[in-house]
């Protein structure tokens, strides 16, 4: 038996990338990009506040001090388990306005990439006001107010200007030349800020006081409204009073699956991500993975391949769940339907992606997650995005916040299939009041049913990926959080037909076996920014792991 445990130690030793350890506690966890937001979470935990109440806080403050993706004026998802093991998902995705239609990123007949996805066209109704108050009034347990009050605070009083945010502000300076108002936020007269100066955000702090005192009325009515649909208006957008007064966040049944013994509870339609992290994981399941065979060319060649199919089915089947009625979602995530793909898979040879009747179009890497776990042991895995980083880059005058342009997560014009990147099949595409296809994946992973992982991560489509890997690394690869972060990671997306790998991530010789296999292969230089907390299953300790990719990631305990 000693000899056994020793076996395990020493295992768990090698797949070890060194020795990296989690952030440790016992009461309460917060992981999130930005380490004010992780604060102002934790300090709502120790105040007694639920995991949402905590979430809400931590989203507020995002929007503040981690602009790039934190938001008021764009969308997401948020997954709760409470501790007796009730899970909703909660689906505040932005929408098209009445106006929109599946032909409205032509212009004069000429698919527009400007219009489709940088241009007042381009922004979806909000929805992460309604969604976190919706949230917060299933789950919440202290007022709302007082949630909104840190964030308030910060936008301010400012915060000092971290090295990280000066870079990202300073590169999306030309992109925000034509909006005096995003100029104003976030520069000084047009120079980037320097890190270490301050940054404050008058304008963005009345609107979160109209947050603060009116809930979802202070942004969807009122002076908040007004001052976007001027904006819509002076910049040829098409939303308007009417299709803000009418968004509503939606509560759905989280998407279920399991993996050896494990129970995997992820985001339903309008997001990709569940079905596509269970289906893999299904195709996976019928393979023996232990601590040792991390990083291996098998392992990367399989998961690749499960990734692959995957994929494939998203983009023929996936979209809106309310413009979609007949998706064949329960299909795609049984244990049959993962039997025949797994049967497809040769162990020797890379499949080759079918040829392109479709392609995927652009979606951007700029979103951001949230894991926190309360002392009662309920669960928030909070994804949620304004598309690219930055958005549309346009700020509104007056409101001090930045809109999304996640028009541009819906399929480009119908029928239209090209090598360039774009795909028109009908699940996706535009009209009134619809919801476009995401990728963001809030996951969470129990056992016996007690809480094992909570996870998510940023990344557009590589989000599936990642989320995926930091699943396998703790449940397959023996790791803790930290190490479960750390991994280097790889992304398929069925097309382009390669795995795209971290700079490092692969050894020369992996490189090489895989390529022999008939895999293409691409370095990029870094995939996510995975913000994760696993319970140790002995010690019931919380591990928080924030992502070391984004150096103004933190993870703070309680
Ligand atoms: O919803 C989606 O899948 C994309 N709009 C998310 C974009 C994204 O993740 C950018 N992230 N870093």
């Amino acid at each position: 038996m000693r000899g056994f445990f020793l076996f395990v130690l020493l295992s768990t030793a090698v797949v070890a990338s060194g020795a990296t350890y989690p952030e440790r506690s016992r009461r309460g966890m917060v992981v999130t990009q930005e380490r004010h937001a992780s604060h102002s979470g934790l300090s709502v935990l120790k105040a007694g506040g639920s995991a949402v109440d905590a979430a809400v806080a931590t989203a507020f403050v995002l929007a503040v001090t981690h602009p790039a993706a934190g938001n008021i004026g764009g969308g997401g998802f948020l997954l709760h388990r409470s501790h007796e093991g009730r899970a909703v998902a909660y689906d505040f995705r932005e929408t098209a306005p009445s106006q929109a239609s599946p032909t409205m990123f032509l212009n004069a007949g000429q698919y527009d990439p400007i219009r489709h996805h940088s241009s007042h066209v381009a922004v979806g109704v909000p929805g992460t006001v309604a969604g976190l108050h919706l949230a917060w009034s299933q789950h919440g347990k202290l007022p709302w107010k007082s949630l909104v009050a840190p964030a308030i605070r910060l936008a301010k009083a400012g915060f000092v200007i971290s090295p990280s945010l000066a870079d990202s502000l300073a590169r999306e300076l030309p992109a925000m030349q034509a909006y005096p108002a995003s100029l104003n936020q976030f520069s000084k007269s047009g120079k980037p800020y320097i890190a270490g100066e301050i940054l404050r955000q008058t304008d963005l702090a009345r609107s979160l006081e109209r947050i603060a005192a009116r809930g979802p009325k202070g942004f969807y009515e009122g002076e908040t409204a007004s001052l976007i649909i001027k904006e819509m208006e002076r910049g040829g957008g098409i939303m308007t009073m009417a299709d803000l007064r009418n968004y509503r966040a939606k509560a759905r049944v989280p998407l279920s699956g399991s993996y050896r013994g494990h129970e995997i509870l992820s985001m339903p339609p309008p997001s990709s991500g569940g079905v596509a992290i269970i289906e893999s994981l299904n195709i996976l399941e019928g393979w023996e993975f232990g601590p040792q065979d991390f990083g291996s060319a098998r392992a990367i060649h399989q998961m690749a391949e499960a990734l692959r199919r995957a994929f494939c089915d998203r983009a023929q089947f996936i979209g809106d769940p309310d413009s979609n009625p007949g998706m064949p979602i329960q299909t795609l995530i049984s244990k049959d339907h993962a039997t025949t793909l797994r049967h497809s898979i040769s162990q020797a040879k890379a499949s080759i992606s079918s040829p392109a009747t479709f392609v995927w179009s652009n979606e951007s890497p700029q979103t951001t997650h949230v894991s926190i776990v309360d002392e009662e042991g309920n669960a928030v895995a909070l994804t949620y995005t304004l598309e690219d980083s930055y958005g549309s880059r346009i700020v509104v005058p007056g409101a001090g916040f930045m809109l999304n342009n996640e028009m541009g997560d819906f399929n480009a014009e119908p029928g239209r299939t090209d090598s360039a990147g774009l795909i028109g099949t009908p699940p996706n595409l535009a009209a009134p009041n619809k919801r476009m296809l995401s990728s963001m994946s809030p996951t969470i992973v129990t056992k016996n049913g007690k809480l094992l992982l909570v996870t998510g991560s940023p990344g557009g489509r590589t989000i599936i990926s990642t989320v995926l890997q930091t699943i396998m690394n703790t449940v397959d690869f023996a790791m803790n959080a930290q190490q479960a972060v750390d991994a280097p990671r790889f992304h398929h997306q069925w097309l382009p037909d390669q795995i795209a790998y971290e700079s490092n991530g692969f050894s020369p010789d992996t490189l090489r076996i895989l390529e022999t296999m008939g895999h293409k292969t691409k370095e990029v230089r870094s995939q996510g920014a995975a913000q994760i907390i696993r319970v140790d299953p002995h010690s019931g300790w919380l591990e928080g792991a924030s992502d070391r990719r984004d150096p103004d990631s933190a993870a703070r305990g309680w």
